[in-house]
């Protein structure tokens, strides 16, 4: 799979020091996108009365979920204005993939790993990377596809500005298929609490990697 990715990508002209910078952007939004994923997976399991432990793990699944990402950086460089395609193209596809394949090098639980692999499954069959169904698609991964998808949304991307809360949670009602229910309510009564404002907020962090490692 790896070498698929850098065979397409000696296509592309690399620029040492503009694609040092795209990295490093990618690598900031990876941890932020992370930590909040993390946070809010971790409080929607937290509302649906789960185990302290299935808690943390799911918190631990949620901030490192998307870390695959990082590998398909040099393929995805300068494409980052191609906006249509930018979360469609099959490369894209591959990161959950990715995920797993590097988490399974080192001593996660089975219950994280399948969290990663099947966080873009759908609940209506319609996600990858296997097009599993309903309850078919692992519990974790189907608390994951919830809050993963509302992270986005209120987050910048590079063709469009983030949604507010409100019109987050009126496009993840608009796509309600996707997602169990069980879950969903749960994360609505998460969202709708004030503190999980902060709670947001807090994942936010500015990230500077310009420093000098002595
Ligand atoms: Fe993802």
């Amino acid at each position: 799979m790896d070498s698929e990715i850098i065979n397409d990508a000696e296509d592309i002209k690399i620029y040492p020091e503009e694609f040092e910078s795209t990295l490093i952007a990618d690598l900031a939004d990876n941890i932020n996108h992370g930590i909040c994923v993390s946070n809010l997976t971790y409080l929607t399991a937290l509302k649906m009365g789960l185990d302290e432990s299935v808690c943390y793990d799911l918190a631990v699944a949620g901030l490192v979920h998307d870390i695959g990402k990082l590998k398909l950086s040099r393929y995805l460089y300068g494409r980052a204005h191609d906006s249509f395609a930018m979360e469609n193209i099959k490369y894209m596809r591959m990161h959950s993939k990715l995920s797993y394949d590097i988490l399974q090098y080192y001593d996660f639980s089975p219950f994280i790993l399948q969290s990663v692999l099947y966080h873009h499954e759908n609940y209506d069959g319609t996600g990858y990377p296997e097009n599993l169904k309903g309850d078919d698609i692992p519990f974790g991964a189907r608390v994951m596809r919830v809050a993963d998808t509302f992270t986005a949304l209120i987050s910048d991307r590079p063709y469009r500005k983030a949604f507010d809360i409100d019109t987050a949670m009126e496009i993840l009602i608009d796509e309600i298929e996707n997602y169990d229910m069980e879950v969903f309510i749960a994360f609505q009564k998460v969202i709708h609490e004030p503190e999980t404002l902060d709670v947001i907020n807090k994942s936010r962090l500015i990230i500077d990697f310009d420093f000098d490692i002595l």
